[in-house]
C-alpha cells in the first residue's frame, strides 16, 4: 500500500507548504546563530511539548551554536478550537536553568497566554536571557502581549493543524500547516 493513503487526510487548504517550513527554519536558525554568536556556554533550546516536536527537531539541526535540549508540557486548548483560558503544567523542565541562555520553542503563538504563563514559569529560575522562537504567529488573537524574538510566519485567525499543531491530537503529522476546514 503506498504509505502515504495510510496518513490522515489533509482537513483543509495548505497555508504553508513543507519546502517553505524547510527555507523559513535555514534563514530562522541563521538569525538565531547569529544571536547568540560567542557565547560561552551552550542554549539550552525549551521544546513546548506537544505541538513544537518537529519545529524544535527541526531547527536544532539546522543550528549550529551549541546547544542542549529540554522540553516542557502545558495545555491550553481543551477539546476544540478554542483555548479553555487556563494553562496546565502538565510535564516541568529537568535541566536547571539559572544562569543559562533558554530559548523557548514554540509552534504558534496564538492568544498568548502559554507563552506569558511560561515566560513567569521560566523566569522563576533566574536564566541569563531568555529568548523565544515561534515558527507561527497569530497577533489578530492575542489576548497577552508576547515578545516574539524570532518569528517564522505571520497567520490570521484560522484554526491551523500539521507540522505539530493538532486537533483533538489529530493531524500533528501532516507535513504542512494548513487552515481547518470550518465545521
Ligand atoms: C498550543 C501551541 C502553543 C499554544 C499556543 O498548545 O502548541 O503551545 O497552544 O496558544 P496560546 O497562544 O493561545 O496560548 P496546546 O495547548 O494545544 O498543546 P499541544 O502543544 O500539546 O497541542
Amino acid at each position: 500500500m503506498d504509505p502515504t493513503e495510510a496518513r490522515d487526510p489533509s482537513p483543509g487548504r495548505l497555508l504553508v507548504s513543507a519546502g517553505q517550513i524547510a527555507v523559513r527554519i535555514g534563514e530562522l536558525a541563521a538569525e538565531i546563530d547569529a544571536a547568540y554568536a560567542g557565547i560561552d556556554a551552550p542554549v539550552v533550546l525549551l521544546c513546548v511539548l506537544k505541538g513544537s516536536l518537529f519545529f524544535t527537531a527541526d531547527l536544532a539541526r539546522a543550528l549550529t551554536i551549541p546547544l542542549e535540549i529540554d522540553a516542557i508540557a502545558v495545555r491550553s486548548y481543551g477539546a476544540g478550537t478554542e483555548p479553555s483560558g487556563t494553562v496546565q503544567l502538565l510535564k516541568d523542565v529537568t535541566t536547571p536553568l539559572g544562569g543559562r541562555h533558554v530559548l523557548m520553542v514554540e509552534d504558534v503563538i496564538d492568544t498568548g497566554l502559554t507563552t506569558s504563563f511560561l515566560h513567569e514559569h521560566v523566569a522563576r529560575h533566574r536564566p541569563a536571557s531568555l529568548r523565544l522562537v515561534a515558527l507561527l504567529d497569530k497577533p489578530g488573537r492575542r489576548r497577552r502581549e508576547v515578545r516574539i524574538d524570532f518569528r517564522g510566519f505571520v497567520l490570521g485567525g484560522d484554526f491551523v493543524v500539521g507540522y505539530g499543531l493538532d486537533l483533538d491530537e489529530r493531524f500533528r503529522n501532516l507535513p504542512g500547516v494548513h487552515a481547518l476546514d470550518p465545521g
